[in-house]
């Protein structure tokens, strides 16, 4: 029996599991691959992803998994697809599909994410090689006189326009309107910025007909730019996006799974972890985290084969870190005890 979108949707975020994004494109994972001294051949990101799939951390925590378009159609080094390893690990696969962000006409410094032509023939697709949800990430940066309504509406508009596709195709849409942490603003210009997003996105959702129950949500936080002076506390942070979201996502959304952003991975962990011991919220909140999942693994497998092992420790122990936060059990005492 096919599950139904409400289904997926819900078991994404449920039981303290959350998400891989496992989707850097190609020039993404070069830079990841430049970092740790490895080529990044086709074989060598099959090779990384292959590690990570077979990980104990995939049937313990982690809910779904979002592939990049050459890894929906990768085999294993044995010629299973990676797309069962992944099912049988009791996880779901999904898929990124836009085709990234663009410089947008008329507004300097800002971007419209591309992708929508097309769009639903290669969900068919990717429905037949076993996607059962996807990802559209829409780019919002802040700084001095950005972001313009002008982006916002058209980002928000893309993004309900691949909602609506991906739910025809009986796929759940994951809806990322990120707004990056990299400028020096504050976080209660991060706050009115991310508050202004979530208002028109939702409203286009309204608009484009997308049924929310069907629906996850990925925000970023409600954080300090990188280059701020002013840090705030996990407190702060948690209590901030809290009160952002219940502010603009409405309770039929069944999942929220945040982007982690360029965060630590100890602070992505501690913030989601520290939202959930508020208690009392409508939605299940979990992570999708990219980096913050990945960047441990990384160095520790650094290409070298005899290195899979460790590398499969250092995910599993991160997904696990996480996976407590989920259910709000974390502690800083929990990352002593790495897993076996
Ligand atoms: P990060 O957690 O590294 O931000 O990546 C998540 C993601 O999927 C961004 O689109």
């Amino acid at each position: 029996m096919t599950a139904s979108l409400e289904e997926v949707a819900y078991k994404l975020a449920a039981g303290g599991k959350g998400l891989l994004a496992a989707d850097e494109s190609a020039s993404t994972i070069k830079k990841r691959f430049d970092a740790i001294g490895v080529e990044s051949t086709e074989e060598n990101r099959r090779d990384y992803r292959e590690m990570l799939f077979r990980s104990e951390a995939m049937t313990q925590y982690i809910s779904g998994v979002i592939l990049f378009d050459e890894t929906i159609r990768q085999k294993a080094k044995d010629g299973t697809p990676l797309v069962s390893l992944i099912e049988a690990a009791g996880s779901i696969p999904g898929i990124k599909v836009d085709l990234g962000a663009h410089p947008q006409p008329g507004c300097p410094g800002e971007t419209i994410t591309e992708g929508l032509d097309g769009l639903a023939g290669r969900f068919k697709e990717y429905y037949d090689l076993g996607a059962r949800f996807a990802k559209w990430r829409a780019v919002i940066d802040i700084g001095q006189h950005i972001p313009s309504y002008t982006s916002i509406l058209a980002n928000a508009q893309a993004l309900a326009r691949y909602a609506a596709l991906a739910q025809a195709a009986g796929i759940v849409p994951i809806v990322e309107p990120e707004v990056l942490m990299d400028g020096d603003h504050d976080i209660d210009r991060c706050y009115d910025v991310t508050e202004w997003v979530l208002k028109e996105v939702f409203q286009q959702l309204f608009y484009g007909r997308v049924k929310l129950e069907g629906t996850v949500l990925k925000p970023n936080m409600v954080i300090a730019g990188k280059k701020s002076q002013k840090q705030a506390s996990v407190e702060e942070v948690a209590a901030k996006t809290i009160r952002c979201l219940k502010n603009c996502v409405p309770s039929a959304i069944p999942s929220v799974a945040f982007l982690s952003g360029g965060q630590s991975d100890e602070e992505a962990t501690a913030h989601l972890d520290a939202m959930i011991r508020q208690g009392g919220l409508p939605w299940n909140l979990t992570f999708s985290y990219g980096r913050a999942l990945q960047a441990a693994p990384q160095k520790a497998w650094s290409g070298k084969p005899e290195n899979v092992a460790a590398g499969q420790a250092a995910f599993t122990h991160r997904a696990r870190m996480n996976y407590l936060a989920a259910l709000g059990q974390w502690t800083p005492e929990s990352e002593e005890k790495k897993a076996a």
